[in-house]
């Protein structure tokens, strides 16, 4: 039995790859803010809740990362995935208490914060993985980190891609430097989920006329991310472009220089 964190867990994607390693036996611990969908996630489960538990933790701002982390490495000695699905949708300028564009804290820097802090448990894994979920951003060394990481004023358009790219460059970190870890980035693709419950109008009104047409389903969203944590039949740092295909694959190969240029002023952001 694997023991799976998943961040934004108790919503969305997140919840729904919860229930597909709960149906495989596994044990599941969610994050996310909110208490009310956390208790209706384990509600859910059924007979399965009792391998699931919630902790309702606020992953935008550096102490709400290290509280996580505490109260996980408290818990835990074991972590055989962690699985990243937080993801807030906006295009507004605005900033949390440690200065930071929301977008970048809790879609990148949350990630790279909380992993970091978790190493120690998921190094007791035989076969430990970190896998996190985007946009369609393939990997790419052809975008420009000059306003990483203040981005301000914040700008959904040019912003989105080099904070997506934020992960990919984790994803290539830890390959480099943690043996026998496993790192990954998923395309979520485009499904109906509370994410865009603060994305700009003409985005949910897109959304309610077309989404129709184009959503996928939960389950093909979240096909990718469950077979990454559960399979062993991958190695070095992988991006998954296509929702519900996990043999299409493309290897996270990016420029040195710049993974560690990103991972420096991450790690002097949240010193960890
Ligand atoms: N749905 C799509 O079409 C789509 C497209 C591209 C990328 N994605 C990505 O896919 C991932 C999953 O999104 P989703 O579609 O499943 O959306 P969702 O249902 O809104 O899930 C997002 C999760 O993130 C959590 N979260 C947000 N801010 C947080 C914070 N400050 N601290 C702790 N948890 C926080 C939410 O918890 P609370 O509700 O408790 O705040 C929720 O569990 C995200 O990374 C998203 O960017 C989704």
């Amino acid at each position: 039995m694997k023991t799976i964190l998943i961040s934004g867990g108790n919503s969305g994607i997140g919840l729904q790859a919860a229930r597909a390693f709960l149906a495989q036996g596994h044990q599941v611990v969610l994050l996310g803010r909110d208490q009310r969908k956390g208790d209706a996630a384990l509600a859910s489960f059924g007979d399965a809740a009792g391998r699931a538990s919630f902790l309702a933790v606020d992953l935008a701002i550096h102490d709400g990362v290290r509280d996580a982390a505490d109260r996980l490495l408290a818990d835990y000695d074991r972590l055989d995935a962690v699985l990243h699905s937080t993801g807030v949708f906006t295009a507004k300028e605005m900033r949390t208490a440690d200065g930071l564009h929301p977008f970048f804290a809790v879609n990148y820097l949350s990630r790279y914060h909380l992993t970091q802090l978790l190493l120690p448990a998921l190094r007791e894994s035989e076969r430990p993985c970190v896998v996190m979920m985007t946009a369609a951003v393939p990997p790419t060394d052809a975008s420009d980190f000059d306003r990483f990481p203040d981005f301000a004023p914040f700008g959904l358009r040019k912003d989105r891609k080099p904070i997506q790219l934020a992960n990919h460059h984790y994803a290539a970190h830890l390959g480099r430097t943690e043996p026998g870890l496993r790192a990954g980035v998923v395309n979520a693709g485009a499904v109906k989920t509370d994410i865009l419950r603060i994305a700009p109008w003409y985005m949910r009104v897109g959304a309610k006329v077309a989404g129709p047409l184009f959503f996928d389903s939960a389950e093909k969203a979240a096909h990718n991310v469950v077979e990454a944590c559960l399979r062993d039949d991958w190695n070095a740092p992988t991006y998954w472009g296509k929702p519900g295909d996990f043999e299409r694959r493309t290897p996270i190969i990016l420029g040195d220089a710049t993974t560690q240029r990103l991972m420096d002023a991450s790690r002097t952001l949240v010193g960890a």
